[in-house]
């Protein structure tokens, strides 16, 4: 049987996939290429990726595609993410109707370049009742920043009494965060080697499977999303229990 079958027959891929798509300047370097041929290489992955996991019935995935941090990178690289971010989405337009995909950006908005802006916001609304498959897109976008910027709402619900101090629960809390309408998700893929979650998605992560690879994002092809998938369905979730399934 092949190995995507077994993952469908067992029953347990997950719903929501989170990724750190990293080491595409690495993969550049190695090859002596300029960086940006890594990321190109990398958005033609994504594609690819995607479809798989909508293949294998996984419901939701997040990328992690710019953070709160690397703004300190180049000015030319920077402009390169965004310029090929834009040509990716207008590319992909098509495919996102046929598959029906809903795209959204979580991150902050007021400082990616308007054109930019302009097309994800085009996007989200001409997919926003497709129900298929969710694709977010973390752009800008930082785990403390979720978090304080959660906060800050909070703070102005409290102050517009729309919310009182004892209803702020745990629950609560995070339905003012990006993926507050999203199930956690229950794996993270990091390419590369790296080990280390680099401010992405903090809260929500609370209790994803880790899974790091040694591959480099533009080398990580279906074969080894799949391998990844395989490796979450042989977990043994707790979430804090004894694992005996009556825990949750
Ligand atoms: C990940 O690859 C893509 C982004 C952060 C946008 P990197 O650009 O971080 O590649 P490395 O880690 O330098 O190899
Ligand atoms: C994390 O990768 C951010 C993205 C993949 C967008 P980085 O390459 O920026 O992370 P660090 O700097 O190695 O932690
Ligand atoms: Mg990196």
């Amino acid at each position: 049987m092949a190995e995507n079958d077994k993952v469908k027959e067992k029953g347990v891929v997950p719903n929501h996939v989170a990724i750190i798509m990293d080491g595409n300047g690495r993969w550049a370097k190695e090859r002596g290429l300029p960086r940006v041929y890594g990321h190109r290489k990398g958005g033609q992955r994504l594609r690819q990726l995607l479809k798989e996991a909508k293949r294998l019935k996984v419901k939701s995935i997040t990328i992690f595609a710019f953070s709160t941090e690397n703004w300190d990178r180049p000015r030319k690289e920077i402009n390169y993410l965004f310029s090929y971010m834009e040509g990716f989405l207008s590319k992909y337009k098509n495919e996102l109707m046929k598959e029906e995909i809903r795209l959204r950006m979580i991150g902050r908005r007021d400082r990616i370049p308007k054109t930019s802006i302009k097309k994800i916001e085009e996007i989200e609304s001409l997919t926003k009742n497709n129900k298929k498959f969710f694709f977010n897109i973390a752009l800008d976008f930082g785990g403390r920043w979720d978090i304080t910027e959660a906060a800050r709402k909070i703070i102005r619900d409290y102050e517009g009494k729309r919310i009182s101090r004892s209803q702020i629960t745990e629950e609560v809390f995070g339905s003012y965060l990006s993926l507050a309408d999203t199930p956690s998700p229950d794996l993270l893929i990091r390419t590369s080697g790296e080990q280390r979650v680099s401010n992405f998605l903090l809260w929500d992560l609370a209790y994803a499977e880790f899974y790091f690879s040694q591959v480099y994002w533009p080398d990580f092809d279906v074969k080894q999303f799949r391998g990844a998938i395989k490796a979450y369905s042989e977990r043994n979730r707790r979430f804090g229990g004894i694992g005996d399934g009556k825990s949750y």
